[in-house]
């Protein structure tokens, strides 16, 4: 039987305590999904990794974890992206501007930008995937002269669901990097790329296996299909990163809510190497 390791916890009192914030400002991005930008009521910034999430606690209802999805090159406000599904985000949707909520966090492991400097990176987000890696391609532009090659590669199921749309338009005037898009099924006003996310793979020219690092977050299906299309392209194991979401309750190793066999998913990831999650046979289900 696997021995259960809970890490050494050394979190500061942010994470045990919401500290109040205020929305400062709301933009519905979709039928489900509304950005928020959050100021914490505090001297102190968030200071997160690419990548971390919050525990969002709205008093009286419950708490949250959601992925912080801006960058923390862009310090003084945070963003979170929410797909309306129950009672918490269903409440953070009916608040506007003004509104006060609670912020646990910055909370998990994010991804590692020291060891992805100097690399060339391929980032493969589909659906609601792109709100947690739009922190690190959000790093990425803003530190551009620190990175290799870029090529940032978006799915979704069909227009409607296009996440970040300004983000997006940005992404595809911007040359200095390579940005390719899809959606499962088109309407009649879209003239782009029809198909699976994993087909936008073999559109990327070759790839150096020792140089590139390659950042797969979706939902499990897709990450099953695009990871084999990355192994096929020789990318070592230790070079391919995924997000995962469990199931959180307290989201600092107290509770259980998130483990998968042996690991506590909040505390250890989100951000997993590809490499670390072969031995986690559920993670990915
Ligand atoms: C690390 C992490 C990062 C996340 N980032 C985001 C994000 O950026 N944006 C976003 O919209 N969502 C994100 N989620 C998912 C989000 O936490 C859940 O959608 C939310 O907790 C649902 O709460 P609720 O009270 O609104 O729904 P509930 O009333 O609790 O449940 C509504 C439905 O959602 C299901 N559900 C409940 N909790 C979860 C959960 N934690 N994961 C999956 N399904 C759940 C229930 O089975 C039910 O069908 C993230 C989850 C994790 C673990
Ligand atoms: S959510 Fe990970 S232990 Fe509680």
């Amino acid at each position: 039987m696997a021995v259960l390791t809970v890490p050494k916890l050394d979190l500061a009192a942010s994470a045990y305590i919401p500290t109040p914030a205020r929305i400062v400002r709301t933009e519905q991005l979709t039928e489900m999904e509304k950005l928020f930008e959050i100021e914490l009521n505090d001297p102190r910034r968030l200071g997160h990794e690419p990548g971390q999430f919050v525990q969002v606690s709205l008093f009286g209802f419950g708490e949250a974890p959601i992925s912080i999805c801006s960058s923390p090159t862009r310090p003084d406000t945070f963003e979170l992206c929410v797909r309306r599904v129950g009672t918490v985000t269903g409440r953070l949707h009916a608040l506007n501007e003004g509104d006060v909520i609670g912020i646990r966090g910055p909370l998990g492991r994010g991804f590692d930008v020291n060891e992805m400097h100097g690399r060339d990176i391929v980032i493969v987000a589909g659906g609601l995937g792109l709100a947690p890696v739009r922190s690190l391609i959000q790093y990425i532009v803003d530190e551009r002269g620190r990175f290799g090659q870029f090529h940032l590669l978006y799915g979704c199921r069909q227009p409607s669901e296009i996440l970040f749309r300004d983000d997006v338009a940005a992404w595809r005037n911007d040359r200095r990097l390579h940005f390719l898009q899809t959606v499962d099924k088109a309407d009649e006003q879209w003239r782009g790329r029809v198909g699976v996310v994993t087909t936008l793979i073999k559109e990327l020219p070759e790839l150096d296996p020792q140089q590139t690092v390659v950042v797969i977050v979706g939902p499990p299906v897709m990450f099953k299909f695009v990871v084999l299309e990355v192994l096929a392209r020789r990318i070592p194991q230790r070079s391919i990163y995924c997000s995962l979401e469990r199931r959180m309750k307290c989201g600092i190793g107290k509770c259980g809510h998130c483990q998968a066999n042996q690991v506590y998913v909040c505390l250890e990831g989100p951000v997993f190497k590809y490499g670390q999650l072969k031995g986690l046979r559920e993670a990915l289900d």
